[in-house]
């Protein structure tokens, strides 16, 4: 990898600026002065420090985003802005990606990383990493809910859903929905077939990591590895 772009990517500056620290002596590899921008160095193995402080690589990145409505999950998109858009550049990288969606107006925790295994083995049907959701509906919520979810509901026909846990709150027009799968659009389709109706949506929590409650709408934050412990 070139020296100005682990700077860039591992100490969060722009590529311009990782640059103009190596023009001025401040970064060394081994303990020596970088001379050169496109300098190649091993990650793994060399030690490479910033103003003398020595900088840990991180292999990957994991990032909490807190997406608000009109944004979509995905990498690009013609007409909406996404959620990489909002993605502050100190932590941005290539390779980035959502890893699960939302629908555009969904709002609430996103998970990205440029971890390909780790998303996969997340997203896999097999892990049933919880995804849990905090529901606004049209009509107030009846008790019979709580054993039409439990009961691992059938949507659109033929569609069956696991079992899912409902927990009633003490506005009647607001729940807490866990589920442990992730089908398109499958909180409005269950809700739907209640016969209700979904008026706002929002993640609250993926497998052990809850959204952090500090982050505002469109804002981010790395997660911490003890969080990543307990993702699922
Ligand atoms: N279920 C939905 O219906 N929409 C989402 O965005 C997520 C879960």
């Amino acid at each position: 990898m070139r020296i100005d772009k682990f700077v860039s990517e591992q100490y969060g500056v722009s590529r311009s600026d990782a640059k103009a620290m190596i023009k001025k002596s401040q970064v060394t590899v081994n303990g020596t002065a970088v001379k050169s921008s496109d300098m190649k160095i091993d990650p793994d193995n060399d030690s490479i420090a910033v103003c003398g402080k020595e900088i840990s690589y991180r292999k990957f990145i994991y990032i909490m985003l807190n997406k608000p409505d009109g944004v979509v999950c995905a990498t690009r998109d013609g007409l909406s802005s996404t959620v990489l858009e909002l993605i502050p550049e100190e932590i941005r990288r290539k390779g980035l990606f959502p890893a699960g969606r939302l629908d555009k107006d969904t709002e609430g925790f996103v998970f990205i990383t440029d971890d390909g295994a780790l998303a996969h083995k997340m997203l896999a049907p097999k892990s049933h990493v919880e995804k849990e959701y905090m529901v606004t509906l049209e009509k107030p919520t009846e008790k019979e809910y709580e054993e039409l979810f439990a009961s691992g509901m059938t949507i659109d026909g033929d569609e069956k859903c696991l079992p899912a846990k409902l927990i009633f709150t003490e506005d009647k027009n607001v729940v807490r929905l866990i589920l442990h799968e992730g089908k398109y659009h499958q909180v409005k389709r269950m809700m739907q077939t209640a016969g209700n109706k979904v008026i706002h949506l929002k993640r609250i929590r993926m497998g052990g990591i809850e959204l952090d409650p500090k982050l505002a709408p469109g804002e981010c934050r790395e997660i911490t590895d003890e969080e990543l412990e307990v993702l699922y």
